[in-house]
């Protein structure tokens, strides 16, 4: 059995990994919506309104969110549950959690929402209780993948729909290699400058580079048992939108 897994392109034990996860995201907490804006030009806002439409929620719906971090995705699909409907912010690092909550105590939302401090490997709640289940840009930062995405399988009611939104494969070669040289020139010198840590931007673009292309995905998808997979690519394919449905 394989004792090592990746964190970014370094090979470190597999028990490592969520430690070391855990520093980067201590490390960036504070200054984490800066940064998105000003790294991605404000796109992620896009990234992440597209992902809300397409999850189709419905005024009630329970829903959970997972490796919410700052929990930009969960407010925006909060609005769209209503009054009547319910969406638990989770995830793994008590200082992204920290960061979001105070900001809907400063923006005074805190009805329909809940916060839970949770790995996404293994979650704390009983089978088939929610309507939808979503991660954004979260599940390259879990170690088994395979064990998060059965678990939103277990945790979704018949006929609830996943989300993952996350980085992918750029569908170019010539967008590829622009990207490559914003990711690893510039992105880790814009952390250095804004958040003083280089580092823990260096791990973002390396992450992005291990994690699975939308095929690979789509097929992991499958084999945690949801069915109606598919993709959609935004910013030729930087980032993908992938959804799969219970049976
Ligand atoms: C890049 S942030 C994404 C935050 C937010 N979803 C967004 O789109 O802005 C990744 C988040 O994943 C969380 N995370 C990493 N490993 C996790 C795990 N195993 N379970 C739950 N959350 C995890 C990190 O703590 C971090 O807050």
């Amino acid at each position: 059995m394989k004792k090592t897994t990746h964190f970014g392109f370094k090979e470190v034990p597999i028990k490592e990994k969520t430690y070391r996860v855990r520093k980067v995201f201590n490390s960036v907490a504070t200054r984490y919506d800066l940064m998105n804006d000003l790294m991605s030009a404000g796109l992620h806002r896009i990234w992440k309104r597209v992902a809300i439409e397409t999850i189709a929620i419905r005024p009630g719906m329970q829903i959970l969110d997972l490796a919410s971090g700052t929990g930009d995705l969960a407010r925006g699909m909060s609005r769209r549950a209503g009054s009547e409907g319910h969406v638990v912010i989770t995830d793994i690092n008590e200082r992204m959690l920290h960061v979001g909550r105070n900001k809907c105590i400063d923006n005074g939302k805190l009805k329909g929402l809940s916060w839970c401090q949770c790995d996404a490997e293994t979650l704390p709640y009983p089978n088939e209780a929610f309507d939808r289940v979503t991660i954004g840009f979260g599940l390259r930062n879990v170690t088994d993948k395979d064990a998060a995405l059965r678990e939103m399988h277990r945790i979704l009611k018949p006929t609830g729909k996943a989300l993952v939104l996350e980085f992918s494969k750029p569908v170019s070669s010539s967008l590829s290699q622009i990207y490559d040289i914003y990711s690893f020139s510039v992105l880790p010198a814009m952390g250095h400058f804004v958040a003083q840590d280089k580092e823990s931007y260096q791990y973002l673009a390396e992450s992005i580079r291990k994690h699975p292309d939308q095929d690979t995905l789509a097929e992991m998808m499958r084999e945690a048992d949801f069915g109606s997979v598919t993709y959609t690519n935004l910013t030729g394919g930087i980032v993908a939108i992938h959804t799969g449905v219970k049976a």
